[in-house]
């Protein structure tokens, strides 16, 4: 797995979204490796990492395991944004003590319904048939909010180009197919912060409100001036309650 590790202190593991890497987390890392050691890798054939074949949500969650006690980290704070959360809440499920503080970002607990899994194999279908390069013009209109920052839009467009399609295709249906949380979510004990993006299409607010109304004690934080990838489209606010809630 290749990764980005930089700061000291309390160890941070950050998930990316889909379909970018470890990149997206360089706001949070300019701003918080002070305080805190953030790790951030690359997923399963996404970024610099090795092609990969078909995957689980909870294999991804083996391979952090894995790739955890080869840092010799037995437990962090773990940060997921979109498909990193959906990799979070398998994390979670299969390893809980790793676990100090959890960030669920622009995600949600419940599965996929029969109309989101169909528009999961029409996508499926169409990066197999036409490659990745259809990707950036089909996911920045519903990742980013609308009249997106120039520079956001580059940057986020130069991340999904590095995606190459077997990658893309195995995800989406790791996606497609992932079990549904929801029920579970009452047994969670770590403290955990649900963040959504005021202007996020991919993931409706009323789905991440119920998250966090399962989660005991679970903290709900709006980022205003961002769709669903907050982290980018509004760094200084995510950052500022990533910190206030990791101290
Ligand atoms: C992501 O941003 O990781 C994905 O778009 C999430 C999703 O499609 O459910």
């Amino acid at each position: 797995m290749k990764y980005l590790d930089q700061g000291k202190g309390p160890a941070v593991l950050l998930i990316h979204a889909f379909p970018l890497n470890k990149a997206m987390w360089v706001p949070q890392i300019g701003a918080l490796s002070g305080h805190f050691r953030l790790i951030a890798p690359d997923i399963r054939g996404f970024g610099e990492s090795q092609p990969t074949s078909a995957w689980t949500m909870e294999e991804m969650a083996d391979d952090l395991d894995e790739f955890l006690s080869k840092l010799a980290v037995p437990a962090c704070d773990v940060v997921g944004v979109s498909m990193g959360g959906y990799i979070a809440l398998a994390f979670w499920s299969k390893y809980p003590n790793r676990i100090r503080k959890l960030v669920l970002s622009n995600t949600r607990a419940r599965a996929d319904n029969d109309i989101e899994k169909a528009a999961r194999s029409e996508m499926v279908a169409a990066i197999e048939q036409g490659g990745a390069a259809s990707l950036p013009d089909r996911m920045l209109p519903r990742l980013l909010q609308p009249n997106p920052s120039p520079d956001v839009v580059r940057n986020v467009r130069k991340m999904i180009e590095q995606s190459n399609a077997s990658a893309a295709a195995y995800a989406v249906m790791a996606m497609r197919d992932r079990m549904d949380f929801s029920s579970l979510l009452y047994r969670m004990t770590c403290p955990t912060m649900v963040v959504t993006g005021e202007n996020d299409v991919i993931i409706r607010a009323e789905d991440s409100k119920a998250m966090a109304d399962s989660i005991p004690g679970a903290r709900f934080v709006t980022i205003p001036n961002s769709g669903h990838l907050s982290n980018l489209e509004n760094p200084e606010a995510f950052n500022a309650v990533l910190e206030n809630f990791l101290h």
